[in-house]
């Protein structure tokens, strides 16, 4: 569901400024004391940041946290490329303590994540962090769990993303990145991305394997799940 919203910040005005509402629940029954709604604030204009949209796979990522809600009680989660951060969102509100990431250059996106986090009445922390640069906020960061819905879409940044992700991985023991991506070319090019920076596939899943049908119509293509751990060393 979608409607307009009024936004405090007349340079971003804009009539394609819309809110939707995201439900998680076993019905849709708001009142069911687990089922709760994600409401997010998106810009759908044609020529717009890809930060601004909720992307296919964040629907499915934000379904498998809130499938496996008692990994994420009393969690440290960062989501990586957040964008309109639904599934680090949920996590917060299935009580996990979450730092929601983006391109340090978007700053557009960046202020949309405090705005919905404070929105949902939740308190996720907004860090700039552009994968492949090692600047002081990515030291900081201890996750339990990494997100990352739709960060493998462009290949020239693969190798920036994967290295960010080792060296949280590696900084966090015992810690696993979940990500969702559209499988375009088989599942070769996250194989081979995960030999050379010597991780592994824990798990890997069908997006529509466990995504419920009121939920498949928003969704199209051929969507992934992977759990990925660091390999042995
Ligand atoms: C396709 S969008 C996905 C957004 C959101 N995760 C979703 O699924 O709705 C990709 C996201 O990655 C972010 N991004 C792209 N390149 C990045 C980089 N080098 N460092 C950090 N974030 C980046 C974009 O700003 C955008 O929010």
């Amino acid at each position: 569901m979608e409607e307009k919203v009024e936004d405090d910040d007349e340079s971003n005005l804009d009539d394609l400024t819309t809110l939707s509402h995201h439900l998680f629940g076993n019905s849709s029954n708001c009142d069911d004391a687990h089922s709760f709604s994600i409401s997010i604030i998106e810009n759908i204009r044609k020529d717009g940041e890809y930060g601004m949209f909720v992307w296919p796979c964040s629907i499915v990522l934000a379904e498998y946290v809130w499938q496996h809600r008692s990994r994420f009680l009393g969690s440290t989660v960062v989501e990586l490329g957040a964008g309109t951060s639904l599934p680090g969102l949920v996590a917060a509100k299935l009580g996990s303590n979450v730092t929601l990431t983006d391109d340090l250059s978007r700053p557009q996106v960046l202020a949309n994540m405090g705005k919905v986090s404070r929105l949902n009445n939740l308190k996720c922390e907004v860090v700039g962090l552009t994968w492949g640069l090692w600047d002081h906020p990515l030291f900081n960061l201890h996750p339990n769990i990494i997100l990352g819905a739709d960060v493998l879409y462009d290949t020239c940044a693969f190798d920036d993303l994967f290295a960010t992700v080792t060296f949280l991985l590696q900084n966090s023991p015992g810690s696993v990145f979940i990500t969702s991506y559209h499988n375009r070319s088989g599942h070769h090019f996250i194989e081979f991305l995960m030999v050379k920076w010597g991780l592994k596939c824990a798990k890997l899943l069908d997006g529509f394997s466990f995504m419920p049908s009121s939920k498949t119509p928003a969704l199209s293509g051929n969507i992934q799940l992977a759990e990925i751990i660091l390999g042995e060393s």
